[in-house]
C-alpha cells in the first residue's frame, strides 16, 4: 500500500483563508489581537513565534509579542499576563512553551484568564475539553491532528488509537479528543514496555516523542493512519518521529513533515484567537456603541 499524503499546509492554508475572509468583514479598526509572550533566548521558540506572527499578520489578526529576558522573576511575568488578562483590546494570550526553569509554568499558564487561553492549556479549558464541553478552547497541536484526521473521512468510532507522547500540550490532551470521537486510545511514553509491539496494534497512531525517524515500518500496522507531531533537527534537517519514506509504504494516510502537522497548529491557533475575539463582552468598536448594539463589529 502507498499512503495518501496528508497535506497540512494545504488545508491550513485552506482554514486561514476562512479566517481571513470572515476578519476582512469585521469593521474597519476591529482586529482580534493575540498577545505572544516569549521569555528567553531559546531558538527553536523565537522560530515558531516568528511564524505564528507572520502568519496571524496574513490573515488580518495584530500579533503583540512580548520578548522578556531570561531572568524575568516570576511576580514580574504575572503582573504582566495579568495586565494582559485586563486589557480589553488584547483578545488572546499565549505563553510560548517551555519556559525558562526557575518558572513554574502550571502557575505562569494558569494565571492567564480562561476567556483568552487560545493555546488551550490553562487547567480550566483542560478540564472542559477532558469534559467533551463545547465551550473551552482546544489546545491548537491537537486539534490540528484531528482536522487532519477528518479530512480522511475515516469512521473513528471504535478505532484503536495509540498516542505517543504524555506531554500536556500535545499527548494527554490528543488522547482525549480521540476518546471523545468514540476511539479506543492507548497512551505510551518513554517508559513504555515493548513500544512497537504497541504501535503494531493501532489503527491510528499519532507521534509526539521527538525521537527522529524512531517509528519504522516494522513498527505499523498495514494500512494505520500515521499522524507524526514530532519536530527535530537532524543531520541539517527537520526530521518527524516517522521514518516516511520507509512507513509511507504501508500506511494507509500519512504526514509529512514539514508540512503536515506544523501549519495546522498555527492556523488552529488563530481560529481560536477569532473564536475569543467574538466571545468578548467588548471591543474598541462595540464599547463606543455599547447602547445601539453589543456586536457591531461582530458580523
Ligand atoms: N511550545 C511548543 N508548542 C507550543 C504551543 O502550541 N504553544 C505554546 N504556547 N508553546 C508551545
Amino acid at each position: 500500500m502507498t499512503a495518501q499524503i496528508l497535506d497540512g499546509k494545504a488545508a491550513a492554508q485552506a482554514l486561514c483563508d476562512q479566517l481571513q475572509t470572515r476578519i476582512a468583514k469585521l469593521k474597519e479598526n476591529c482586529r482580534p489581537r493575540l498577545a505572544v509572550v516569549l521569555v528567553g533566548d531559546d531558538e527553536a521558540s523565537h522560530i515558531y513565534v516568528r511564524n505564528k506572527q507572520k502568519k496571524a499578520a496574513s490573515v488580518g489578526i495584530d500579533c503583540q509579542v512580548i520578548e522578556l529576558a531570561d531572568g524575568i522573576g516570576e511576580n514580574a511575568l504575572l503582573s504582566i499576563i495579568d495586565e494582559l488578562n485586563r486589557d480589553s483590546h488584547t483578545h488572546g494570550i499565549i505563553v510560548q512553551l517551555p519556559l525558562p526553569r526557575h518558572l513554574d509554568e502550571l502557575k505562569i499558564i494558569s494565571a492567564i484568564s480562561p476567556d483568552k487561553d487560545v493555546d488551550g492549556f490553562t487547567p480550566y479549558n483542560t478540564g472542559l475539553m477532558c469534559c467533551n464541553h463545547p465551550q473551552g478552547f482546544i489546545s491548537a497541536t491537537p486539534l490540528g491532528v484531528l482536522k487532519l484526521l477528518e479530512t480522511t473521512q475515516v469512521d473513528l468510532r471504535g478505532k484503536h488509537a495509540v498516542v505517543i507522547g504524555r506531554s500536556n500540550i500535545v499527548g494527554k490532551p490528543m488522547a482525549r479528543l480521540l476518546l471523545n470521537r468514540d476511539c479506543t486510545v492507548t497512551i505510551t511514553h518513554s517508559h513504555s514496555v515493548n513500544l512497537p509491539a504497541i504501535t503494531r496494534q493501532a489503527d491510528i497512531l499519532v507521534s509526539a516523542c521527538g525521537q527522529p525517524k524512531m517509528i519504522t515500518s516494522e513498527w505499523i500496522k498495514e494500512g494505520a493512519i500515521v499522524l507524526d507531531v514530532g519536530i527535530t533537527r537532524f543531520e541539517g534537517n527537520i526530521c518527524g518521529d516517522v521514518d516516511f519514506d520507509d512507513v509511507k509504504n504501508k500506511a494507509s494516510f500519512i504526514t509529512p513533515v514539514p508540512g503536515g502537522v506544523g501549519p495546522m497548529t498555527i492556523a488552529c491557533l488563530l481560529s481560536n484567537t477569532l473564536e475569543a475575539f467574538l466571545r468578548a463582552p467588548e471591543c474598541e468598536c462595540s464599547a463606543h456603541h455599547l447602547h445601539h448594539s453589543h456586536h457591531c463589529c461582530r458580523h
